[in-house]
């Protein structure tokens, strides 16, 4: 697997690939790199020709008090599982290459509304700072297909709005959670948990699971939004939302709705974890 740093190799060996009529697959990271993160390569593999990942912690789209200075970064192990996983490219831009006039000035590109709900409204600015790096790295990569994970299910949301927004021509695939054996969707962020914390941290997916008999058994939206967050925080972990949406556009579910989310974040020890679950009605 080859690896660049810069804007122009990165360029110089995209083009090539173009002019040979290979088709182009990005898969956005910020390394510290899981099974998750893994199976969204193989997923990409399957859909192009090339395999283009970037590793890059994005300063802009952590808040001030976030854990942008802590996040882990393991760049050699992310390269030999990305190499190992059948990766044709990696990109790690430093911050200078993204932002060579600072990020305070940068243009900003940002979808309004779906950016300022659930994990928006708990962290102000984050959304903005995914949709300006990822139409950056867009416009560096110029895939044909790009890859996210479900696990990030509002990410997901908030991206396919601002591709056909923007008209980017720009195939946008989301990957299943990949999940630890115990339900706990996995995470660069569970490294922060203690094993005390660990052996809780299942409780928040258990809660989700719990959503689709309830609303089967014919309890309403808000009833069952409020049994879930009694039931993560009675396995310990301090819930921040839980919220039943419509899958497509995220607006609160109604009961004309078949393809619903529920989305649920929560805190523990360091940790602000998410987790989310499909429910399908007919
Ligand atoms: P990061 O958290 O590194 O995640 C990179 C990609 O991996 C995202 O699309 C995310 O949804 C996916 N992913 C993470 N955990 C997963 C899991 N358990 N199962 C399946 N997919 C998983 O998300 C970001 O980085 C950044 O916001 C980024 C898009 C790179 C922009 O900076």
């Amino acid at each position: 697997m080859e690896s660049v740093e810069l804007l122009q190799d990165l360029r110089r060996r995209v083009a090539a690939w173009r002019l040979a009529g290979q088709r182009l697959a990005l898969v956005p990271t910020m390394g510290n790199l899981h099974r998750g993160h893994i199976s969204l390569i193989e997923e990409a593999r399957r859909r192009a020709d090339r395999v283009v990942a970037s590793i890059f912690v994005n300063p802009l789209q952590f808040g001030p008090s976030e854990d942008l200075g802590a996040y882990p970064r393991t760049l050699e192990e992310d390269r030999r599982r990305l190499d190992e996983a059948g990766c044709d490219l990696l990109f790690t831009p430093g911050v200078q290459v993204m932002y060579p006039h600072g990020q305070e000035s940068h243009t900003r590109v940002e979808v309004p509304g779906l950016s300022a709900i659930l994990c928006g409204a708990t962290r102000p600015g984050h959304f903005v700072g995914v949709t300006t790096v990822v139409s950056k790295l867009f416009n560096m990569v110029q895939p044909d297909v790009a890859l996210f994970g479900e696990k990030d299910f509002q990410q997901l949301v908030v991206i396919r709005r601002m591709v056909a927004d923007l008209n980017m021509p720009i195939e946008i695939v989301g990957v299943p959670i990949a999940r630890e054996s115990d339900g706990l969707a996995m995470s660069s962020r569970n490294g922060y948990l203690t094993a005390e914390e660990r052996a809780l941290a299942p409780g928040l997916h258990r809660a989700l699971l719990a959503v689709e008999s309830r609303l089967a058994a014919g309890a309403d939206i808000a009833e069952v939004e409020a049994a879930t967050t009694g039931m993560i925080r009675e396995a310990g972990l301090g819930p921040d939302y839980v919220s039943i949406r419509s899958a497509i556009d995220l607006e609160p579910a109604t009961e004309q709705d078949e393809d619903l989310v529920v989305l649920a974040a929560a805190y523990l020890g360091r940790a602000r974890l998410i987790d989310n679950l499909r429910i399908r009605r007919i």
